[in-house]
């Protein structure tokens, strides 16, 4: 049956967890928390909201909702100051080439980013039209491991649910993935990625034999 394959953008398509780390970190750091790459893993995938919130908690810190506004804006500021300078070069390797042989098979593909930054994003390194659509922070109040993202992208291209393929490289994406019923290709570390259906380091070890038999399945 027709497939359709899903990908996450910060951290499978582009190098921007890291950004996203910075500028959490400083975000954090200039209000007195600290916090560790072990648990930035707990950011990835989720929303701007909830990764405040999570940094909050994690400091014991309660604020207004006028400063809780604040530092998100500061936190998007420093972030975006990092995406203004984005291009092609910071595309993942072997991304390109795996959309590229998605569509010249006809296969459908979406972006379900929990980002509200995502169509700028793909527009800057150059893989906006690619994407037959795009689902992102901007189109969905549940933020991951909910799966509407991916089901409002399975929607949109006319595909049933079990039929679709994420790429996911966040905890919280692989577990959308999976309550959606979805196929979930973890991309990224297995001790971190355990409950996706596949693993892989990074797409160079993702074949085209393995795009075919999902294609076909
Ligand atoms: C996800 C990232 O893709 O998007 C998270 O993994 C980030 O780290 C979330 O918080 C929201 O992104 P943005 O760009 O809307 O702040
Ligand atoms: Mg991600």
């Amino acid at each position: 049956s027709k497939k359709a394959f899903i990908f996450d953008l910060d951290g499978v398509i582009v190098d921007t967890a890291k950004y996203h780390f910075l500028a959490w970190k400083k975000l954090a750091n200039s209000i007195g928390v600290d916090f560790s790459e072990v648990q930035n893993e707990q950011l990835k995938g989720v929303s701007r909201v909830k990764s405040l919130e999570k940094i909050l908690a994690w400091g014991n810190k309660s604020i207004s909702e006028d400063e809780f506004m604040e530092l998100m804006a500061l936190k998007n500021d420093d972030y975006l100051s990092y995406i203004n300078k984005m291009d092609e070069n910071e595309i993942l390797p072997d991304v390109t080439k795996i959309l590229d042989f998605l569509i010249q098979n006809n296969q459908p593909i979406a972006l379900g980013s929990a980002s509200k930054n995502a169509r700028e994003i793909l527009k800057k390194v150059n893989l906006f039209k690619k994407f037959d659509t795009i689902v992102d922070g901007n189109d969905v109040t549940k933020a991951k491991p909910n799966p509407e993202v991916f089901l409002k992208a399975a929607k949109q291209l006319n595909c049933l649910p079990k039929d679709c393929i994420v790429f996911e490289d966040s905890l919280a994406g692989v577990k959308a993935a999976n309550i959606a019923s979805m196929i979930s290709v973890g991309i990224g570390e297995k001790s971190v990625l355990k409950e996706a259906d596949y693993v892989f380091n990074d797409f160079t070890e993702v074949s085209t034999e393995f795009l075919k038999e999902l294609i076909n399945k």
